[in-house]
């Protein structure tokens, strides 16, 4: 058997249990519908039309959880098409689907290179898949092939940088392990960790962890028998030789060098192309782990600033995130390490209290008496902040 089959057997990906899905949600990114439509249909997607989904390289499900479970809530007409190689992963996938009364989902046990016989599809969610395929270039071009002409990718490649140390040490253990079954390369992988000198470049890097998690995150992370991570202009060149455009990061502002660059060396960084500026900053940040990304056949953009355009929040309330703006002018969050801080009108914040999906653009600029022109010089700054680390999106039909 191929090891990377092999590793999904023993450890399907990641550890879950059915019995939770009782107790909560798991959500993330990619695959969020509200996400889907800002990024891939310029936030007015009609949910109420069906909705054809394959889940490529679903694992134990967390991906197609979530999106199967929201478009059951909105009561889209959804066909959903999971598929993995690893039957013991389709297994937790589907006893978890089971426990929620899921029945939209067919489950196909297979290669996604067999992607295009299984339809056509409006989205394709494909996580943490690519960059283990033996020839990932045939993955990326089955999946093009399986996307309806309109529809779009929502996909998470690994990063270089931010993994710093973890290439040496798969290497190491590699040595190690060699000939072991996963439960003993597990064992010897606990205890070369244990040991790992100060100086050892993993020991050095902080800000992965997922090795802490589980013994299938380890295995994922340390033992994995091929990974291969992708920098920003190695991602956009597999894309493009696919015959796909990138549409956006989720995280695009993360993307922008300006980020990273005193005010005088932003601007010579402004003079770039977007992948340029985008590598440039990976370069710079040199924290990025993964790259979650959205891409298309035909190119677009995702949902922009408009008078119709309807806000909503992610993960955060509206009234709460209102109030902090008003207050003290500033949006601040941390990621892989960093902390940010953004500058954003105080009088941003009223508008921001009513962005809680009820009304648009526009009629948030009327409840607040403000004309477009007055409403766009408060509300871009909070836009631009917002929508770069994904805790804004626009979608008329979708919570
Ligand atoms: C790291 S897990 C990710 C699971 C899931 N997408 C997530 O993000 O939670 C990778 C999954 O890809 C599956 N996989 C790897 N190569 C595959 C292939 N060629 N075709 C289908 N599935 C594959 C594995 O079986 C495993 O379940």
């Amino acid at each position: 058997m191929d090891p990377v089959a092999a590793q999904y057997e023993a450890y399907p990906y990641p550890a879950r249990d059915p019995a939770d899905e009782a107790k909560r949600l798991i959500e993330g990114s990619p695959s969020h519908p509200a996400e889907i439509d800002h990024f891939l249909f310029g936030g007015r997607r009609d949910w109420s039309r069906p909705f054809r989904a394959l889940i490529a390289g679903g694992g134990t499900g967390d991906g197609l959880i979530m999106l199967a479970q929201k478009l059951v809530e909105r009561g889209t007409p959804a066909e959903i098409t999971y598929l993995d190689l690893s039957a013991a992963s389709r297994d937790v996938a589907e006893a978890r689907a089971a426990a929620r009364g899921l029945s939209s989902i067919r489950f196909v046990t297979g290669d996604l290179l067999s992607a295009p016989e299984h339809g056509e599809f409006d989205y394709i969610d494909c996580t943490g898949v690519l960059h283990h395929l033996p020839e990932p270039d045939t993955g990326f071009a089955a999946l093009a092939a399986a996307l309806a002409p309109e529809g779009g990718l929502g996909a998470m490649v690994y990063a270089p940088y931010g993994r710093t140390g973890v290439y040496p040490l798969q290497g190491a253990l590699a040595a190690l392990t060699a000939g072991e079954a996963p439960a003993a390369q597990v064992k010897i992988a606990k205890a070369t960790l244990k040991a790992l000198p100060k100086t050892n470049w993993f020991t050095l890097n902080r800000h992965v962890g997922d090795h802490r998690a589980s013994d299938a995150g380890l295995y994922d992370l340390l033992l994995h028998a091929r990974d291969r991570p992708y920098d920003v202009e190695g991602l956009v060149a597999a894309l493009t030789r696919a015959g796909l455009s990138l549409v956006s990061f989720t995280e695009p502002l993360r993307y922008e060098p300006k980020l990273y660059l005193p005010e005088g060396l932003a601007k010579r960084a402004e003079a770039l192309d977007a992948t340029s500026r985008a590598a440039l900053a990976e370069r710079l940040a040199g924290n990025m782990k993964v790259h979650v990304f959205y891409a298309a056949k035909t190119p677009r953009k995702p949902a922009g600033m408009t008078p119709e355009a309807r806000p909503r929040l992610a993960g955060i309330s509206a009234a709460a995130l209102g109030a902090e703006i008003g207050r003290k002018g500033v949006v601040k969050m941390e990621r892989d390490g960093l902390s940010h801080a953004l500058a954003v009108p105080r009088g941003a914040g009223p508008l921001l209290a009513l962005a809680d999906g009820r009304m648009r653009l526009g009629e948030i600029a009327r409840a607040r008496r403000l004309d477009w022109i007055a409403f766009a010089a408060l509300w871009k700054p909070a836009h631009e902040a917002l929508t770069g680390f994904n805790l804004l999106r626009y979608s008329d039909g979708m919570r």
